[in-house]
């Protein structure tokens, strides 16, 4: 009787250290490793090849399209070094130039649904950066902003995969917008479909949020965004990369004094930036071997850059109508 009794608690003691066995492993291999932006950014950045979110993104090759957006085909010249480095490193990608026209018109003719917000929208830079967010889930493709400068061939650096983002330098978006980090809107890619962009288009245009386009529709709203995104379980079928700052946005933003905003911040996210950025002693310009853009901070489409605009030249007459493509065929 005794023995039977103890034979029974061992084997419900086994079968309790089983159990544990099993939910450890279990945890284990099904929470997914997401790294926080700091696992990659304070300890050096891994191969920008290296997917850093869950999912196998090895089938998923981004199409060879390329997208700017602008008023019209008229540029500033500030922009021509920048465009061209883009478009000699990429020969073969097909080349989209979206005028506002264009704009309206993808709006008007595929969701209808985003046009009242888009109206709406007092500040120009609210709708530039809600378009790039319709166009990459339509067409995907590679958007830029005008000021970022090409130094390698996007393909096989960025397009074997499915969405990704790119990210502020850690120091910045810390001493800058006090927060951890940041997504950054100034380069994006996407295969068409994409549920992210969706997600985010649904985000900024369904309605009007409140605040500047910082925070309504450009980087303070896709790092929300994707925040929520990658602990969704969309994030299986849809993986989105951000990608260490050193791909594509390597540089400080020059136009601030960085050593002088140091003096002030003693908390916070404020101050741990500043202590990296002392700890680089003070290097303003992170690129390396898989740097593959420069985003310059130009800040050409801010009232307080006015000054600092050159004059317009021809996109089309420059690059060629053979290059250059519009949604609507021209004249508008
Ligand atoms: C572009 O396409 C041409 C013709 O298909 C090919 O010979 C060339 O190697 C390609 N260039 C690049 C940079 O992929
Ligand atoms: C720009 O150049 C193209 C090609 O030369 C021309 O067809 C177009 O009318 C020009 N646009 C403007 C606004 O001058």
């Amino acid at each position: 009787m005794s023995a039977s009794v103890s034979q029974i608690s061992v084997v419900f003691r086994l079968l309790g250290v089983f159990v544990l066995i099993l939910v450890v492993v279990l945890v284990f291999h099904l929470v997914p490793s997401s790294p926080s932006a700091d696992s990659f950014t304070e300890t050096g950045d891994p191969h920008p090849l290296a997917p850093i979110e869950g999912g196998t993104t090895a089938h998923f090759e981004i199409p060879h399209i390329l997208h700017h957006t602008f008023a019209s085909e008229m540029v500033y010249e500030n922009y021509r070094p920048m465009i061209s480095s883009c478009l000699k490193l990429n020969p073969n990608w097909t080349y989209y130039l979206w005028r506002d026209s264009d704009a309206r018109a993808l709006i008007f003719l595929h969701y209808p649904q985003y046009m009242k917000t888009y109206m709406r929208f007092n500040d120009n830079l609210q709708r530039s950066d809600a378009i790039r967010y319709i166009i990459l889930h339509r067409f995907g493709g590679i958007y830029l902003d005008m000021d970022v400068e090409c130094v390698r061939p996007f393909h096989p650096a960025l397009t074997r995969q499915a969405a990704f983002l790119d990210q502020e330098r850690v120091e910045q978006t810390r001493i800058a917008w006090g927060r951890q980090f940041s997504a950054m809107n100034s380069l994006m890619g996407s295969v068409p479909g994409h549920k992210f962009f969706q997600a985010m288009s649904d985000r900024v245009l369904l309605r009007k949020l409140p605040g500047d386009a910082y925070s309504s529709t450009g980087p303070n709203v896709l790092t929300q965004v994707f925040q929520r995104f990658r602990n969704s379980p969309a994030i299986w079928n849809w993986p989105v990369h951000l990608l260490p700052p050193s791909v594509a946005s390597p540089l400080m933003d020059p136009n601030r004094n960085w050593r002088q905003l140091c003096r002030y911040a003693r908390y916070g996210w404020g101050s741990r930036g500043c202590r990296m950025l002392r700890a680089k002693k003070w290097r303003m310009d992170d690129r390396n071997g898989g740097t593959v853009a420069v985003h310059r901070f130009l800040h050409l489409g801010y009232g307080f850059a006015v000054r600092q605009r050159k004059s317009l030249f021809n996109l089309t007459k420059e690059f060629g109508s053979a290059r250059v493509n519009f949604y609507l065929r021209r004249p508008v």
